[in-house]
């Protein structure tokens, strides 16, 4: 065997060949360097959906998917979900060191400062129609933060890029919190500098004016640690994943040297889809709509159908081809939650069910479609009593600080160009 690192490519109508390097990483696949490939031959290279295109290089997010396997700056999620909370690990993403106990204090308070929001951007949210979806509020007034913050437009050194970064991570729980309230009508909590990231955007979501939770004879309702510990370990198994589709589309306009909040804004608009960060809430409509077990045979019978394109939501995934491991996280959290939250005992019967038949049948083994984060992240978000159109916006939470890093990462990386795809062309 050669020990050459290369690989020879010959156009067989003319028999000539070409050589490319191969470049390894850390960890998973190589790639092979294609950059001067157009160049060379005049042709392009065909990969719609870039199923087996690396459009980047990166130190931030590692996944194998035949493993299972997923790390953040090189730590497993499962270390990271079950002994660290969310805040360690945005300021892992971010910084690429877990932080101390000082630089966690300092990070959490810098967060709680920054979390308020310019005022003049809560106009923005009265423009909007009663009961237009928080993800369409929140991608838009990511876009008019911009405005007030033109300055990180120049952002050239670490310490503008972690004060612009910090900055939109503190305030898209506000931001979210302030859409939902504003499609139901509801006056706005402002952040409150007591609570913890979790808690207060919790708060800022149920409270009643005043920042009280809904009273009853024994006094107000409490928001209690298992539901924090919950959606804070729901933060950080969505807090970054590689070149997913948002996270392409975050780093393609930052190749445009558009704001960085601009691009926070367009990966929100891509993670609204169904067949992305979209599925949590589709989840919960599809269970719904199926209403009880006996009718779940009919609608896997719809899904094994190639006629028709009803797809099961919260199955499948583009990388992982084994078991996503933030759904195995996600199904032990559902598991304990069973015995200590009321789980909608239908809704669960029928996911259940679901989940036991695409198990054994041969349409979902034999093309590796396994329930994924967002089959068990809708069912544990129901159990928390989140109304089903947060439940996006709550992956836009935990997203926010991937985005971020990916984009800061992208602006260092001297090898970054202009996203600029080509095309086969198949026209008059
Ligand atoms: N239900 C039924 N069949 C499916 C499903 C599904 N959920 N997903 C894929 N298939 C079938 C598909 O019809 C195709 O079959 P065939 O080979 O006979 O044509 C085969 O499986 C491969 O599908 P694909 O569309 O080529 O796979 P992909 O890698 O392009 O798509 C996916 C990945 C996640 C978009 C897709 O599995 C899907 O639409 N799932 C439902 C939506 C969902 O749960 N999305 C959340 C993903 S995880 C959160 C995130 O990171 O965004």
């Amino acid at each position: 065997m050669s020990t050459k690192k290369s690989m020879t490519l010959i156009d067989n109508r003319s028999g000539k060949s070409y050589e490319y390097p191969i470049l390894d990483g850390t960890r998973g696949p190589s790639v092979v360097d294609l950059r001067t490939f157009f160049k060379d031959t005049g042709m392009f290279t065909f990969d719609p959906g870039y199923t087996s295109t690396a459009s980047s290089q990166s130190e931030v997010t590692f996944i194998d998917g035949g493993r299972g396997e997923l790390r953040y700056r090189g730590i497993a999620i499962e270390d990271l979900a079950k002994n660290h909370s969310y805040l360690e690990s945005c300021y892992l993403l971010l910084h690429g060191e877990l932080p101390s106990k000082d630089q966690l204090m300092d990070f959490d308070l810098e967060l709680r400062h920054r979390a308020f929001i310019p005022e003049g951007l809560r106009h923005l949210f009265s423009a909007f129609p009663d009961y237009a979806h928080p993800m369409s509020t929140l991608s838009a007034s990511a876009t008019a933060l911009s405005s007030f913050y033109s300055e990180h437009l120049n952002a050239h050194n670490d310490e503008e890029y972690f004060e612009m970064a910090h900055r939109i991570l503190a305030k898209i729980p506000t931001l979210a919190a302030l859409a939902y309230r504003q499609s139901k009508g509801i006056p706005f909590i402002p952040p409150n500098i007591d609570l913890s990231f979790t808690e207060n955007f919790l708060t800022m979501m149920r409270a009643y004016p005043g920042g009280k939770m809904k009273l009853g004879r024994n006094g107000h309702e409490e928001i209690t640690p298992l539901e924090i510990r919950a959606l804070d370990t729901i933060f950080t198994l969505h807090a970054d994943h590689e070149q997913n589709a948002s996270t392409t589309v975050v780093r393609g306009v930052a190749s445009t040297g558009a704001h960085p909040y601009v691009a926070i804004s367009s990966g929100i608009a891509a993670l609204w889809g169904r067949a992305h960060g979209g599925a949590n809430e589709s989840v919960i409509q599809q269970l719904t709509m199926i209403g009880s077990v006996d009718r779940v045979d009919e609608y896997i019978a719809r899904a094994k159908d190639p006629g028709d394109s009803f797809r099961l939501m919260g199955f499948g995934h583009r990388v992982y081809k084994n078991f996503d491991p933030r759904a195995t996280i996600l199904k032990e959290l559902q598991d304990q939650l069973k015995e200590e939250l009321d789980l909608d005992s239908n809704l669960m019967r029928i996911a259940q069910r679901i989940e036991e038949i695409a198990l054994s049948d041969d349409y979902f083994i034999s093309r590796h479609l396994y329930p994924n984060i967002d089959f068990y992240s809708g069912i544990i978000l129901t159990a928390l009593k989140i109304p089903r159109e947060m439940f996006t916006p709550i992956f836009v939470i935990g997203r926010t600080i991937g985005w971020i890093t990916q984009w800061i990462e992208f602006k260092k990386d001297p090898t970054s160009k202009i996203a600029r795809p080509r095309q086969l062309y198949r026209g008059k």
